[in-house]
């Protein structure tokens, strides 16, 4: 029995979970958490939320079962590495990164182990959650001999256990590493949150509802950098003021009344607009400057 609701799996409980229910509000899906706590229910759309273990989400949408998914890009990508090559590309569609969720996937020692350069690995076990996404980093880097221990989880735990020489795991603020005197010595990957899609034929009706999601998501992406700028200038100032705005096309110019040789001119700045921009713009000859966020946006 195939389900008329579409689906989206987000993470149960960590670093993603707030900011992607706060992401799904934004795009205006109201829901109401089920009494075990594993499914929201989408009241105002066909979609219900799916909260699980991030590391199974890249399977639940690779297999269909969710429609899409919010989860760490490392996550995504292990999984995928984790198939046979011909399967890699049919999984899911990455739509790309919802701009939070920022960490990296780092190699780190203990005080005691030495390390002079990518070469020290050799020859080393490095305990990691993540064996496949490490296997890929040092066959490109040329780093032979190197044993690499599957952990399932607390892996900054395996050197004092005597488990491993090293750790490759993700680092956010560091102070996992901090409390547990590992040192941060590589860099493997840059990760963050990224939305997945399911790449299998679905129902129309999911489609259609996963489509607008997908576009009110973007627009929600957007407004969080875009801007409203209003100010004033004086018409020889024009050109050198329209290039100064950030991000922004062709903004809109219209007479100030009862003066001449000054406009107003109003622009959408799909950049943020810092001090340094509005000093700039005065510089330039802007004046009466007023910049307000921007609510909504829909291209
Ligand atoms: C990662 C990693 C560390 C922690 C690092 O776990 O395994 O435990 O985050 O973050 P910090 O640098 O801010 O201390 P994650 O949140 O992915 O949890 P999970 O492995 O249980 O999913
Ligand atoms: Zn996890």
């Amino acid at each position: 029995m195939s389900d008329k609701r579409a689906k989206i799996a987000i993470q149960k409980s960590g670093r993603l979970t707030e900011h992607s229910l706060e992401i799904l509000t934004r795009c205006g899906l109201q829901y109401s958490r089920g009494r075990d706590e594993l499914v929201c229910f989408g009241e105002n759309m066909p979609i219900d939320i799916l909260l699980v273990r991030d590391d199974d989400i890249p399977q639940l949408v690779s297999e269909g079962t969710a429609d899409i998914g919010i989860v760490g890009l490392n996550v995504a990508e292990e999984m995928r590495l984790a198939l046979p090559e011909p399967e890699r590309d049919a999984s899911f569609e990455n739509l790309g990164g919802v701009s939070y969720g920022h960490c990296r996937l780092c190699i780190a020692r203990p005080a005691d182990e030495p390390f002079d350069g990518p070469q020290s690995l050799a020859g080393k076990r490095i305990a990691t959650t993540y064996p496949n996404l490490l296997r890929r980093y040092l066959d490109a880097n040329d780093i032979t001999n190197v044993e690499v221990v599957k952990f399932s989880g607390a892996v900054e735990i395996a050197p004092r256990l005597g488990k491993a020489d090293f750790i490759c795991d993700l680092v956010s603020s560091g102070s996992t590493l901090r409390a547990n005197q590992l040192e941060e010595v590589l860099n493997v990957m840059h990760s963050e949150a990224v939305m997945i899609r399911h790449s299998g034929n679905q129902s129309n009706h999911h489609n259609d509802w996963i489509d607008r999601l997908v576009q009110r998501m973007e627009g929600v992406l957007q407004v969080r950098e875009s801007k409203y700028i209003m100010l004033h200038a004086p018409r020889a100032a024009l050109p050198a003021i329209t290039a100064l705005l950030p991000g922004s096309e062709g903004p809109t110019v219209t007479p100030l009344e009862g003066c001449e040789e000054k406009v107003a001119v109003h622009a959408v700045c799909r950049e943020n607009v810092f001090w340094e921009n509005l000093e700039a713009l005065k510089a330039a000859g802007a004046s009466s400057m007023l910049v307000l966020p921007v609510e909504k946006m829909l291209a």
